[in-house]
């Protein structure tokens, strides 16, 4: 039976080109700043991301709990939207181990400079103090929607006023600049910090990159040891993170195409709730009558594969991997599933 993986963009394999960077990587050991393709690797993500320094880190789990560690601490606030991935998605983490609580925004990921001001309060001998505002952009959750680039602007613009960092994660923020069809630095340059994603539908197997000064990479650097973060001869991964840097990026828009034919077969099919123009990128979410989590396993039986964030929808992700042939199966077989 075919499958076809719809269920995130981490899914990739690396392709024959990709292992053979890999495979020719110069290396050396990382933990003593050793390693030549991992140098080049951050230097072509700051030039990118127009910031002046970046690191490279495991995943974009530890880039986001690493970033939470440099501008927060223990009973500070970090304000972001709802669902972002650093509250739902990395069990606790920045709770956990970097001592912060969030003041999240309802809504699906995006919202106002005047829904932050609303939230921004002083550190007192009561309250936590806001330390950080925090962007996702695109947002996984919110189905791979957008933060208006106005808006990043009003925000930054309140942030340098109120004096508080304003982190991006970009775990998919090419995807934005593909869909925007502008250079990533120009959806970048309001941030203090930020972090994108290797492995993200730029088919890296694994792999993030922190952006920001020197400064930040200097205190980055650190938590990334704390955190057992440092690795050796870790070239490999950086020719890998190298190759889907200069040979995946333009080619994200044939996802974001596929996204769109995927949406609007689904949202002819009865019973399915997708509104194809709110698909943005490369992620569609469908309502879905009754258990969301019964319907993926139906769909799995017949080789599609998806994925419930909860009981009321399930999402599908479009990659490097899945061709229109290939969507259009998938959407064949949800039609002929949910009919049965
Ligand atoms: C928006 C966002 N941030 C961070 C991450 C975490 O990345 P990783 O799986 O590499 O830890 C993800 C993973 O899907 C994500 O969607």
């Amino acid at each position: 039976m075919e499958r076809i993986d719809l269920r995130s963009d981490t899914v990739t394999l690396p392709s024959p080109a990709m292992r053979e960077a890999m495979a020719r990587a110069a290396v050396g050991d990382d933990v003593w700043n050793e390693d030549p393709t991992v140098a080049e690797l951050e230097a072509l993500a700051a030039e990118l991301t127009g910031k002046p320094a970046g690191l490279f880190v495991p995943s974009g789990s530890m880039a986001n709990l690493i970033a939470q560690l440099v501008h927060a601490g223990r009973g500070d606030e970090v304000i972001c939207g709802q669902d972002t991935h650093c509250m739902h998605d990395e069990v606790g983490a920045g709770a956990a181990l970097a001592g912060v609580q969030y003041a999240w925004i309802p809504g699906d990921g995006r919202f106002t400079a005047e829904q932050v001001a609303e939230r921004i309060r002083p550190r007192t001998f009561h309250t936590p103090g806001t330390a950080l505002v925090w962007i996702e952009n695109t947002h996984n959750r919110g189905g791979g929607t957008i933060f208006p680039p106005d808006e990043v602007s009003r925000i930054a613009a309140l942030c340098r006023a109120r004096g508080l960092p304003l982190h991006l994660d970009g775990a998919r923020i090419f995807h934005a600049a593909v869909a925007r069809g502008v250079p990533v630095r120009e959806l970048t340059r309001p941030f203090d910090s930020l972090s994108f994603c290797l492995s993200k539908a730029l088919g890296a197997p694994a792999g993030s990159v922190l952006c920001g000064s020197r400064e930040f990479r200097t205190a980055a650097h650190r938590f990334r040891k704390m955190l057992g973060g440092g690795m050796r001869q870790v070239g490999i991964l950086a020719a890998a993170g190298l190759y889907a840097l200069r040979h995946n990026v333009d080619r994200i828009a044939e996802d974001h195409a596929n996204a769109r034919r995927l949406a609007t077969a689904l949202a002819a099919v009865p019973g399915l709730a997708v509104d194809p123009a709110r698909v943005e990128t490369n992620i569609v979410m469908a309502g879905v009558p009754g258990a969301a989590g019964k319907l993926v396993e139906r769909l799995a039986e017949r080789g599609v594969l998806a994925w419930a964030p909860d009981d009321r929808r399930i999402r599908f992700v479009t990659h490097l991997d899945v061709d229109a042939a290939a969507i259009d199966r998938a959407a064949a077989v949800v039609r002929e599933v949910l009919a049965a």
